[in-house]
């Protein structure tokens, strides 16, 4: 019996409400608890008044032993041994599929990474891309479709810089270093030599009309370039294990705004000011009003983002679209959503901008345009050492090649959970070290947990399956119900943290369960017990444990390994 369910339905029988998460109480408290503070805000009550009401109202509900309102919770005692059967079985019987939700039908598009191709990727790329894979597979597990696409910026005056310093320094060498860095090194020197030879920016100017002409030589140095960047950029992200089904490159596209903008002009929805430029008035609305073609007719950023959302449309046919993007486009995006709202673009409801915060290192801030920003190559690199050096104070004897391997599943993932585990809206300090520890709230953390409980699984070898689950209510002990009662609320972590957009809630999640399962484990043998029926049913515990863990890993993009 779900309990749960049967709790919700009443609960949304009586309020109305159709969406909600519940809540585990402190300790004797109860088991789980309603929170009253959205319904206070839609009926405008203060919320222990209804939570006392709607304690009254609900009635008998099965498998609830007690139900009492809290301040503003209306918290819920319920039969534990149920609660524990039915999880356990869930999971058993669900694997990786438990948490996730049944297909939907819809379509979501998610966009992230989107690089400018004149210099490598920095540590902001690193909490992008974590984001997005991750938001990515969280809306997978809400039941729909996604497709993940990266957005190339491979056009306009920062690329013009780093050619024009490659044509007067490069002596057209090829990369004797990672592509992106060989590229980027250019654009630093630009910036460099630029300070004491200004018309090197006319000049860059000149090459991107140059470019937009389609020139030979100059489209052939542009091209030979942004392959370079985008080499090493995928190089870098293929590390990650991220992958995305189709790059947009601006290059292509970004003319077909020019075309929308002027459809707009056209039809009376922006207008053209004193010096020839059209923009797009947002000042009723709140926003300042937007240049959309400079008065030269060559396109701004903005241009090419009209087309794009509409370009993704024709080929997706999505319900929703995702920009995964730093917080200091904030602006950007909600006047690109008012614009395509003003040209009435069919999903102009439908679009949503994930933004995030800065990463700073404990240093200090991380700098552009110098050339000394956190380099994301360089920083999973020193990653990987960290944990290398972890993995040879524990494991005298293991092969190169088993270290190898090791070091990567356990610096890359104490990379992805430390930028994950931080509110995205939130500013952050990524401290490496603080990261790579196997006892703080870390991903390595989880990891070992996970290998530990794989190794008592590899210990005790097959199992009957049916008399396992025969044995669950021999389950008791304080320990073990608090590790069932945090897996229960699992699937509704992952429904609160896909329909926010915040992975911090899974990795969260992740470091409560591995806390609980601790416990357990120091308090309840499970290799050496007496009683058949009840190692069989810590057994089960156990296997649910793992498999919550490996299931909220791979919602974060983080392998769980067997052995660590
Ligand atoms: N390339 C841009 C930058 O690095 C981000 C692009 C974001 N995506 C978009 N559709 N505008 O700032």
């Amino acid at each position: 019996m779900d309990i749960q369910l049967n709790i919700k339905r009443v609960l949304s029988e009586k309020t109305g409400l159709r969406e909600f998460i519940l809540e585990v109480p402190p300790e004797g408290m109860g088991d789980y608890a309603f929170p009253c503070f959205s319904l206070a805000k839609l009926r405008k009550q203060s919320p222990s008044i209804i939570a006392t009401a709607l304690a009254q109202e609900v009635g008998k509900i099965a498998g609830v032993s007690q139900i009492k309102a809290v301040g503003p919770y209306v918290n819920f005692f319920v039969d534990t041994t149920l609660l524990l059967t039915y999880t356990l079985n869930s999971i058993l019987t669900a694997k990786e599929d438990y948490g996730t939700h049944p297909k939907t039908g819809k379509k979501v598009v998610s966009e992230y990474l989107s690089p400018n191709t004149n210099k490598p990727l920095h540590l902001g790329h690193l909490r992008n891309v974590s984001l997005g894979y991750s938001i990515s597979r969280l809306c997978e597990a809400l039941g729909h479709k996604v497709v993940q696409v990266n957005l190339m910026n491979d056009r306009g005056i920062h690329i013009c810089k780093s050619m024009v310093a490659y044509k007067h320094f490069g002596n057209n060498k090829a990369p004797d270093i990672k592509s992106d860095h060989f590229v980027g090194n250019y654009y630093v020197l630009f910036n460099e030599k630029s300070k004491t030879h200004p018309e090197l920016e006319e000049e860059a100017q000149q090459m991107l009309i140059a470019w937009e002409k389609g020139e030979k030589e100059i489209v052939d140095l542009w091209r030979k370039m942004n392959s370079w960047a985008e080499e090493g950029f995928m190089q870098t992200i293929r590390r990650l294990g991220i992958e995305f089904r189709k790059h947009y490159y601006e290059s292509k596209f970004y003319f077909k705004g020019k075309k929308v903008v002027f459809e707009g002009l056209k039809q009376g929805l922006f207008e053209k000011d004193e010096t020839g430029a059209v923009l797009v008035k947002l000042e009723q609305f709140g926003l300042p009003n937007k240049v959309l073609l400079r008065s030269d007719g060559t396109s701004v950023y903005m241009t090419q983002d009209i087309y794009l959302a509409i370009l993704k449309h024709k080929e997706w046919k999505y319900d929703e679209s995702l920009y995964v993007v730093a917080s200091e486009q904030n602006m950007h995006f909600q006047q690109l959503f008012k614009i395509l709202e003003i040209i009435k673009f069919p999903r102009a409801e439908s679009l949503h901008h994930i933004s995030y915060g800065m990463v700073l290192l404990p240093e200090g801030k991380m700098k552009s345009r110098e050339g000394n920003v956190v380099d994301a190559d360089e920083l999973i690199d020193d990653m990987i050492s960290l944990a290398q050096h972890e993995i040879m104070i524990r494991w005298k004897d293991i092969t190169h090649e088993e270290l190898m391997e090791r070091a990567r599943i356990i610096g890359i993932g104490a990379l992805k959970f430390h930028l994950l585990k931080t509110d995205p809206l939130k500013d952050m300090v990524f401290d490496p070290k603080e990261s790579i520890s196997f006892d703080g709230e870390t991903g390595p953390y989880v990891q070992y947990a996970h290998a530990r409980a794989a190794s008592i699984l590899r210990k005790i070898g097959r199992t009957n399956g049916k008399k396992m689950v025969a044995s669950l209510s021999k389950l008791h002990a304080p320990e073990e119900v608090a590790v069932a009662k945090l897996l229960a609320i699992y699937p509704d972590k992952v429904t609160a943290a896909a329909m926010q957009y915040k992975p911090s809630i899974i990795a969260h999640y992740l470091i409560e369960l591995t806390h609980a399962f601790s416990s357990f484990y120091h308090e309840c043998p499970v290799l050496d017990v007496g009683d058949e029926e009840l190692r069989l049913a810590r057994i089960a515990l156990v296997m649910c444990v793992k498999q919550v863990q490996k299931n909220g890993l791979a919602l974060l993009g983080i392998e769980a390994p067997e052995v660590m």
